[in-house]
């Protein structure tokens, strides 16, 4: 693997160009200048043309993992967070039965699934002296044995503005997560609809900035025309750089309030086109001055405290 080589041919410095911002002439947004009308319209949904970002809402993630800690009853905790979202990322079955077809939002729409949490994971068994142990075999990642799970018609029924599909870079089904992004890349675009290549993170897939940036950017050269992954402490800055397309942190496990305000800030500070986040708005203790407070950092320029402020006097406004 090239980015992970340490062979002389390969000696040379990386360059990130991190200060120096990729052009997109006649367009507000990052790599989407050369597309046809549809897909800027669409992709103009998602992200607001005024300052090219978007505050995504994430809460797809029952497409594996059933009803998740905060959204048991959709209707009762993520529809009082729809005005204050761009784009809902979501499943089909949620979106017929709980959104209103009235809404104005953009839709990301998951594209990909066929696992859960229970999936079964392949033993693998070994010895060592008189002892036999068993252990998931390394990289199998059972989660990422993922298909295509939408038909095309049925994005442009829901009309998706772009379309979710998990890619596991690292993991035993790579390839084939790699054929749902192609595949669907293929047959959105014949349409004008978008496709958004999700980071999986696993067992075998590290979380720093070298998998990122190998993961984002295999992505978008295969395609993509967003893609999501999550926030590094170190070298954020250089994934975003060398992704030719916008980047959108999701939000991982939930964290403190100010925290996750942090992560938002440091993530557009670092050339994020925004964010597409879950747990850190759904699970919080109020979840509607979350939001608020995490679009005051994304669109309003609000420093992490000045959003920590904002959370905190809705919170007590009730
Ligand atoms: C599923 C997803 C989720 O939508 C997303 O990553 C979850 O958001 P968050 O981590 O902020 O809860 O893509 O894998």
């Amino acid at each position: 693997m090239a980015d992970l080589s340490t062979s002389a041919a390969d000696k040379k410095e990386k360059e990130f160009f991190t200060h120096v911002p990729q052009e997109a002439p006649g367009f507000f947004l990052k790599g989407s200048h050369q597309y046809d009308w549809g897909l800027k319209n669409r992709l103009s949904r998602v992200f607001n043309p005024r300052d090219g970002r978007t505050v995504m809402l994430a809460f797809d993630h029952g497409y594996f993992q059933g009803p998740t800690t905060g959204l048991e009853r959709v209707d009762q905790t993520i529809l009082p967070l729809e005005p204050y979202a761009d784009c809902l990322m979501l499943t089909r079955g949620i979106q017929r039965s709980i959104i209103p077809a009235s809404t104005q939002k953009a839709i990301a729409l998951r594209a990909s699934g066929g696992t859960s949490m229970v999936s079964p994971f392949e033993e693998w068994e070994g010895e060592i002296g008189d002892k036999k142990f068993k252990l998931g075999r390394p990289g199998f990642e059972p989660l990422s044995n993922e298909s295509t799970a939408l038909s095309i018609e049925e994005a442009i029924r829901l009309n998706a503005s772009v379309l979710a599909v998990q890619v596991f870079i690292g993991s035993a089904y790579e390839r084939q997560s790699l054929k749902n992004l192609t595949d669907l890349v293929d047959g959105a675009s014949r349409y004008g609809i978008g496709v958004m290549g999700v980071v999986a993170v696993g067992r075998a897939m590290a979380r720093n900035a070298q998998y990122f940036r190998l993961a984002t950017r295999i992505m978008a050269e295969l395609g993509a025309n967003v893609v999501k992954c999550y926030y590094t402490d170190e070298g954020f800055e250089t994934i975003t750089s060398c992704c030719p397309v916008p980047i959108v942190i999701a939000g991982g496990k939930k964290l403190p309030e100010l925290d996750a305000l942090k992560m938002s800030h440091n993530a557009i500070q670092q050339g994020a086109s925004g964010v597409d986040m879950g747990r850190n708005i759904f699970q919080s203790d109020a979840p509607v001055a979350m939001m608020r407070a995490v679009r005051g950092v994304v669109h309003e320029g609000l420093t992490p405290e000045q959003g920590f402020q904002m959370y905190q006097d809705l919170k007590a406004g009730g």
